[in-house]
């Protein structure tokens, strides 16, 4: 498991998984798919809640430890009991390790363009059977909107202005940091779920 899966990501993402678009259309596909989807949403609850209880408790410095801490470890349970792979991308990334792949490029791009034909980021899911270096995998990705501040705390370390002392923070943990600047209603990245089927 390479890439970590901050806990910062999940606080409040609306989990409605239209899987209807996604394609790769045979019942193995389909199958795992609402696998992935499930995962996610598991996922989702338990992370949610270190995230909430870390902000209220301790506020945003401390949660920013706990994203690149606490949420790897969950990351990986999770991807231990399931036999699947799960992780976040994004184009704009944070933390260079959760950078895209070629397969997860394109699908975000793919995403961008969803969003600019006027889908909304909650509805946006993706799943392919794919075939590589005699390798076969079922791969699936579901978008993860940027909700206003109303409804999550995201924009406070993702957004246009960032509090001095989370950016300072910021800036020693994540110097390569790509993923600033973001407004509500924009696409922040994707889940993204690998399983092996050789
Ligand atoms: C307390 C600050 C904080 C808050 C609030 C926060 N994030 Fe993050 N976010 C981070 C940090 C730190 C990372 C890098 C984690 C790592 O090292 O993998 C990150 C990484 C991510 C990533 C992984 C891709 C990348 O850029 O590395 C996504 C996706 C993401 N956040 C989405 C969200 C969403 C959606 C919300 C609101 C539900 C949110 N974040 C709230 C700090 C925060």
């Amino acid at each position: 498991m390479k890439r970590i899966f901050a806990v910062a990501v999940i606080c409040a993402m609306p989990i409605s998984a239209s899987l209807a678009d996604g394609h790769g259309g045979n019942d193995e596909a389909k199958k795992y798919a609402a696998e992935s989807k499930a995962v996610v949403m598991e996922f989702f609850k338990q992370v949610k809640g270190e995230m909430q209880s870390t902000m209220k408790a301790s506020g945003p410095i401390d949660t920013i430890e706990v994203c690149s801490k606490t949420a790897p470890s969950i990351a990986k349970a999770f991807s231990e009991k399931h036999g699947m792979t799960v992780a976040r991308t994004t184009l704009k990334p944070r933390n260079p390790v959760n950078a895209p792949d070629a397969w997860e490029e394109k699908v975000l791009k793919k995403f961008e363009e969803r969003l600019a034909a006027g889908e909304k980021p909650e509805d946006m899911a993706f799943f392919e059977i794919v075939e590589a270096d005699g390798k076969k995998n079922f791969r699936f990705m579901k978008a993860i909107g940027m909700p206003p501040l109303d409804k999550a705390p995201c924009l406070k370390c993702h957004g246009e202005s960032i509090d001095p002392t989370i950016s300072t923070k910021l800036d020693e943990l994540y110097p390569e940091d790509k993923a600033r600047g973001y407004k509500a209603g924009q696409i922040r990245g994707a889940f993204t779920i690998t399983k092996s089927l050789d």
